[in-house]
């Protein structure tokens, strides 16, 4: 659980705001209280953050080589939110826009060609033969220069958690060489010659982690290319075989071409133009005003829902398959258990659909079988989800694109609220001492999902540490001055050495919130029919 260990204000000017969002949907007119506060960002850090970015304001030069300054200056005053455009910078050049503390993102325009053994990339002046004009030209041009010189050079690690050294030197870094020789050279022929983009990205730092692949990885992927509509390469630094079995349904909803290794595929490629370095808005979550077309987490949604529906449309005929199968093995009891089945049917559709994504060891909720119970009492069909590494994600999105409800304790699987449809029902348990990662790294992105997002803060008596330490101890009675004094108190105390016991009736009135939401919607939803 390396995910805590970060600046806590990350934004300028950035405050957050006392209203409180829950259950607000008009179309399902749910009521408006809640739990959570939110807790005030540390200020330290603040400061640190308004320090860096006044001085880059101030001082930019500091920044970059003087010789190119000017010439990213004028494709910088070209650029639009959404991505630094490509049609600012010149044939040959390359453009580095290190104004983001989160992501360094550098774009190379002209013949673009890799060096994976000394992780490079160099660019040089593409010439247009067809155009006998423009290449007599850059003939003449060529010859005023001297031979292969070196123009431009810049550095960069393509992770967005620039703010992370210890992070960040898992990554590896990329040299970006422009070069002013139009003839690249007998040792740097093209072996592929690619006609598209390519997107040059690093799956080190934290992958391996669930939130970190989707909100450093595969989010940011989307904010960076929707635009290219899959005409597109990625080339991957740092690259895992397991990532890409795992993303490979987003993948391909993203490009249509096959991701290259940059580290194993020692050929030379050539493209007319690269990205190195992703763009990345918020935590898990997509700016639709920084977005070309205005796409948003809507949009992003919709393409998991793409990239998933052929594995759940074969997902389902194997469990229909396997039904037929149970059934006619005992011809006996085929026609009760057809009635049986088709009354079962019946009932389900009416129900309202509960999942509990279950954690074990920390933060799990040790009264858990109590709470299936309650939740089956009020009227819930209730289905327990325990994903682990290995969990396919498409079952995960199945599971959770037909639930109304969903529980789950705050951690890193609360990512998967990315699968729920926007109008269902959030509730996350927040143990004691992880409020303000539950709020910012789920509880506020949820709500921009469009979800009902209910925070449940525990009490002392919910959580174990309760039996631990004495009741006036900081640990549980100011659990912020605890996890102000560092990085190792957070997790060896709130999130390795807690467990959760709900208070079920506290909790019943939660769920009942949740279940009129559901029923609203499920309601309907038939009426629509
Ligand atoms: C060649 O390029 C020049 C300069 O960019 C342009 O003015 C001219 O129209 C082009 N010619 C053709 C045939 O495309
Ligand atoms: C983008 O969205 C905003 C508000 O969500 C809307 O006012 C604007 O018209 C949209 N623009 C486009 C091009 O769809
Ligand atoms: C997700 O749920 C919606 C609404 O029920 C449905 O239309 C869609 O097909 C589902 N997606 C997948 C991949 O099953």
């Amino acid at each position: 659980m390396v995910y805590y260990q970060r600046y806590k204000q990350r934004k300028k000017g950035e405050h957050l705001t006392e209203e409180d969002e829950e259950c607000q949907s008009i179309i399902m007119g749910c009521s408006n209280s809640g739990y959570y506060t939110r807790t005030r960002p540390k200020l330290l850090s603040f400061v640190f953050l308004s320090l860096l970015s006044c001085s880059f304001i101030l001082a930019p030069h500091l920044f970059y080589p003087n010789t190119t300054f000017s010439l990213l200056r004028l494709a910088a005053d070209d650029m639009v939110a959404y991505a630094p455009s490509s049609s600012s910078i010149s044939n040959g050049a390359i453009f580095c826009d290190r104004s983001s503390f989160r992501s360094d993102v550098c774009i190379l325009k002209g013949d673009v060609r890799t060096h994976s053994r000394s992780s490079s990339i160099f660019v040089y002046r593409s010439r247009d033969k067809s155009n006998f004009t423009n290449y007599l030209s850059s003939i003449v041009e060529e010859n005023e220069e001297e031979n292969g010189e070196k123009l431009h050079h810049e550095k960069i690690k393509p992770y967005t958690r620039k703010w992370e050294p210890s992070t960040m030197d898992t990554v590896t870094e990329l040299d970006l060489i422009a070069k002013t020789d139009g003839t690249p050279g007998k040792q740097h022929e093209c072996d592929v010659q690619h006609e598209v983009p390519a997107i040059f990205f690093s799956t080190a730092g934290y992958t391996g982690n669930v939130y970190h692949e989707f909100n450093d990885g595969i989010m940011p992927l989307y904010i960076t290319s929707q635009h290219l509509r899959k005409q597109v390469v990625f080339v991957i630094v740092d690259f895992h075989n397991w990532w890409l079995m795992k993303y490979g349904d987003i993948l391909s909803q993203l490009s249509d071409y096959p991701v290259i290794s940059f580290s194993a595929d020692k050929r030379t490629h050539c493209f007319p133009e690269a990205t190195v370095g992703l763009q990345i808005h918020d935590e898990l979550t997509v700016d639709s005003s920084n977005m070309e077309g205005n796409k948003s987490i809507f949009d992003f949604r919709n393409l998991l829902d793409g990239a998933y529906r052929p594995r759940v449309t074969s997902l389902i005929h194997e469990r229909e398959a396997k039904k037929k199968l149970s059934v006619s093995m005992s011809p006996a009891s085929k026609r009760s258990l057809n009635i049986k089945r088709k009354a079962h049917e019946a009932h389900q559709l009416k129900r309202a659909r509960l999942v509990i994504i279950s954690r074990k060891g920390s933060r799990a909720i040790t009264n858990e079988h109590l709470l299936v119970k309650m939740a089956e009492k009020i009227g819930f069909e209730v289905e327990v989800l325990r994903p682990n590494s290995g969990t396919e994600l498409a079952m995960i999105y199945w599971v959770l694109n037909s639930s109304d409800v969903v529980i789950g304790v705050h951690g890193a699987a609360m990512t998967h609220f990315l699968f729920m449809r926007p109008g269902s029902v959030l509730i996350q348990v927040i143990p004691l001492g992880t409020s303000w990662a539950a709020e910012e790294y789920y509880g506020k992105p949820a709500r921009k999902l469009g979800l009902n997002y209910i925070g449940y803060k525990i009490l002392t008596t919910e959580s174990s540490l309760h039996n631990k330490y004495g009741k006036d101890d900081p640990v549980l009675k100011n659990p912020t001055s605890v996890t102000k004094k560092g990085w190792e108190y957070t997790k060896e105390i709130y999130l390795e050495g807690q467990t959760v016991s709900l208070h079920l009736t506290r909790f019943k009135k939660q769920l009942l919130r949740a279940y009129d939401c559901a029923i609203g919607r499920t309601t309907r939803h038939f009426e629509q029919q």
